[in-house]
C-alpha cells in the first residue's frame, strides 16, 4: 500500500462543527477548545469564520476568538472566510492564514454565499489582493467539488474549471470539499489523477464529511495518489447550515488514529487529542460520533475471563 510517511492535519472543528450548533457556544469555551488542540501539537487550526453574522450567528465572536486564544509556535491559525469583507476583518484578527469558499455547483453556492460562482470567484480576487498585502497565505477551499445535495453528482470538468479559475488568480493551495459525503474513494482517485498533472505546482487538500461512512476510504484513495493534507473535526463534528442532510467532518482522532496505527505520522498527540473531544463533549452535553473515543486505541486490552487465563497455551 502506497502511504505518506507524514501527513499534516488541519482541525476544522471550531469552525465546520460550531458554525451549526443550535445553542450558541460561549466564547470563552470555543477558546479553550482551540487551546487545548493547540497543546494536542495540532500543525493547522481553521479556527473560526468571518461571514455575515447574520447568516452563521454561532461564529459572530470571530474577532474575540482570534484574538483570545493562545498562540503555540508551529501551528498556523487560520479563517475562512467568503469574501474581501470576510478577508479584511481576518487579517485585521491576526489569522495566519485564509481559507476561502467558493462551491463547484452553482446552486450550492448560491444557497451558501448568496452568489453565482463567477460572483465568488471576483470577491476571491479581492480577497488575494487583500491577503497579499499582509503577506497571508491564503488556502483556496471548493464545496460540493464531488457532489451537490442539490443537483447530485458534479461533473469533473465543472470541477476542473473552478480550479482552473482559482490558480489564475494565484491560488497555491486548494481543497477539495466532499460537503456533504457523496463522494466515493475510486471518484476521488480519478479526480485527483486528472487534476494534480493538470495543475503540478498546486498543494492539494481533501475535506471530508463522514455522511455516509465514506471519510475515512475517500482519504486512503487521496494519500495513495499523493495528497498529504486533510481537514478533519474534532470528535466528528461538522456540517454545512447551508447543505441539507449535511453531517460532521471525518473525526479527527479517528483518523489520526488510524493514520499513526499505520504507521503515517502526523505530529499530534493522540491521547490529548482524545482528551479534548471528551471535552468537547462535556461542554456540548452529547456523545460525539467518533469512534475511538468509545472503543479505546486499537492496542486496548482486556482481562481474560475467570479460569481462561491458566488454560492459554503458551505461545
Ligand atoms: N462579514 C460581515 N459582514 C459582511 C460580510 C462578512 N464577511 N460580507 C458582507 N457583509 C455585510 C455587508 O457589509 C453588508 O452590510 P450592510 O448591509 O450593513 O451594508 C451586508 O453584509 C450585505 O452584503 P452582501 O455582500 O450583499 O452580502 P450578502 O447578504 O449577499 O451575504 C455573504 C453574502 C457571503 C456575506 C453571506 O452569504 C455569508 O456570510 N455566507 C457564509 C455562509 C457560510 O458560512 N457557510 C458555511 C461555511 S462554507
Ligand atoms: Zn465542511
Amino acid at each position: 500500500m502506497r502511504l505518506p510517511e507524514r501527513v499534516t492535519i488541519c482541525e476544522v472543528g471550531t469552525r465546520d462543527g460550531f458554525q451549526i450548533e443550535p445553542d450558541f457556544i460561549p466564547t470563552e469555551l470555543k477558546i479553550e477548545v482551540v487551546n487545548l488542540l493547540s497543546d494536542a501539537g495540532v500543525p493547522r487550526i481553521e479556527v473560526t469564520s468571518f461571514v455575515h453574522p447574520k447568516v452563521v450567528p454561532q461564529l459572530r465572536d470571530a474577532e474575540e476568538v482570534m484574538t483570545g486564544i493562545r498562540r503555540r509556535p508551529g501551528t498556523r491559525y487560520a479563517a475562512l472566510v467568503p469574501n474581501d469583507k470576510g478577508a479584511a476583518r481576518a487579517v485585521d484578527a491576526g489569522v495566519d492564514a485564509i481559507h476561502t469558499v467558493v462551491s463547484a455547483s452553482e446552486s450550492h453556492n448560491l444557497a451558501n454565499v448568496n452568489m453565482t460562482i463567477a460572483e465568488s470567484i471576483e470577491k476571491l480576487r479581492a480577497v488575494m489582493q487583500i491577503a497579499a498585502r499582509a503577506r497571508v497565505p491564503v488556502g483556496c477551499g471548493i464545496s460540493t467539488s464531488f457532489g451537490c445535495p442539490f443537483e447530485g453528482e458534479v461533473p469533473l470538468a465543472r470541477l476542473e474549471s473552478v480550479v482552473a479559475r482559482l490558480v489564475d488568480l494565484g491560488a497555491h493551495a486548494i481543497g477539495l470539499a466532499d460537503t456533504t459525503g457523496m463522494a466515493n474513494p475510486r471518484q476521488v482517485a480519478r479526480a485527483l489523477e486528472r487534476l494534480m498533472p493538470r495543475f503540478p505546482g498546486v498543494d492539494w487538500v481533501l475535506h471530508t464529511h463522514d455522511t455516509r461512512a465514506m471519510a475515512i476510504p475517500n482519504i486512503l484513495a487521496a494519500m495513495a495518489c499523493g495528497v498529504t493534507s486533510f481537514d478533519a473535526s474534532i470528535g466528528g463534528l461538522g456540517g454545512c447550515p447551508f447543505a441539507p442532510g449535511a453531517s460532521g467532518n471525518v473525526c479527527s482522532e479517528d483518523l489520526v488514529h488510524c493514520l499513526h496505527a499505520m504507521g503515517v505520522e502526523t505530529g499530534i498527540d493522540l491521547d490529548g487529542l482524545i482528551a479534548t473531544s471528551r471535552r468537547v463533549q462535556a461542554i456540548l452535553g452529547r456523545t460525539l460520533p467518533g469512534q475511538i473515543v468509545k472503543a479505546g486505541k486499537w492496542d486496548r486490552r482486556y482481562p481474560l475471563p475467570d479460569g481462561v487465563a491458566a488454560r492459554v497455551p503458551s505461545r
